[in-house]
């Protein structure tokens, strides 16, 4: 088996019912972040790490995520009759080398893990990666590039994970560390969204994973779990006993665009990092502040 992670899945497939009506007409995935839609960011996040082929398990609705990595033939000529060659180049930055590129329709969005298992074909028999648009990461190293140099390590599945607040923890997928410390932690068990109180720690597991293909064996079940939806999680808490099975507390800042005061926040902190816009962004918040205070 590659020892070496060369795939990635973009399950693009929600519905993104908390950004409507935004996302009616578009998929929430073309949510801009500043200037660039957030499916770009975790493309660009997945390429820094070395993946070659990009599975996007797509939905009704979602094809502007297909014409954004594609030729723009109108757009180029536009902007290269006009000598626009910054724009021309940022443009460029978007394609992606024919034929590593591919789209499965989840028919029907039945959960993560089913989004996850409708790629199963393409993936094959070798180590994957997924990622999810709307948890955006902003880290000095990628943090799929994290997540593979802990991978070539220890092999296995590698989940990212952060520490959340206790009110927080019934809105992810939890870790048993076992009471580990350090950046990677043996994962002993996984709780899709425990209820108050009952959460075996307070490390969550965000949208970046390493897995082994045997999941798709779990997924086969199509069990339904949390909310009615096919779990990835439940599928991957199935594996912890019989393969290696690590969290890493990734370097990095995770913002969740899934959620409308989390994708504001991201606008902000990406403006305010960027030598263009920081300053300028800088003075707006300081005015806003007062105006609105
Ligand atoms: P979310 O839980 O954020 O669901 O999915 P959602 O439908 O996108 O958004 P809300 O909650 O209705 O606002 C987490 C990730 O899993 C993908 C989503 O596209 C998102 O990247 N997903 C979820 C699928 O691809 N298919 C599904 O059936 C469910």
């Amino acid at each position: 088996m590659a020892k070496r992670v060369r795939k990635a899945i973009f399950p693009v497939g929600g519905m993104g019912t908390r950004f409507l009506p935004a996302t009616k007409a578009m998929p929430k995935e073309m949510l801009p972040v500043v200037d660039r839609p957030l499916i770009q960011y975790a493309v660009d996040e997945a390429r820094a790490a070395g993946i070659e082929q990009f599975i996007f398990v797509t939905g009704r609705g979602k094809s502007a995520i297909e014409d954004h990595f594609d030729h723009s033939v109108e757009l180029e000529a536009l902007l290269r009759d006009r000598d626009k060659d910054d724009a021309l180049a940022d443009l460029r930055e978007t394609l992606l080398p024919p034929g590593d590129i591919a789209y499965v329709r989840q028919q029907e969005p039945l959960g993560l893990g089913h989004a996850v298992w409708c790629a199963r074909h393409l993936v094959g028999d070798e180590p994957f990666a997924v990622l999810l648009a709307d948890d955006l990461i902003m880290a000095d190293t990628p943090c799929l590039k994290q997540m593979t140099d802990v991978f070539e390590e220890t092999g296995g599945n590698v989940v990212a994970a952060m520490e959340v607040p206790d009110d927080q923890t019934s809105r992810y997928g939890i870790i048993d560390a076992g009471g580990a410390t350090g950046d990677v932690r043996p994962v002993e068990g996984l709780v899709e969204k425990p209820a108050a109180g009952t959460a075996p720690s307070n490390l969550a597991v965000i949208g970046r994973y390493i897995l082994m293909p045997e999941v798709f064996t779990e997924l086969e079940r199509q069990e339904t779990g949390a909310g009615g939806e096919i779990q990835l999680t439940d599928a991957m808490a199935r594996l912890i006993d019989r393969q290696a099975f690590h969290g890493l507390a990734f370097e990095g800042e995770r913002f969740d665009c899934g959620d409308k005061l989390g994708f504001l926040e991201a606008n902000i902190a990406f403006a305010l990092s960027r030598d263009d816009l920081g300053p300028g962004t800088r003075d707006m918040i300081a005015r806003l502040s007062k105006a609105f205070a």
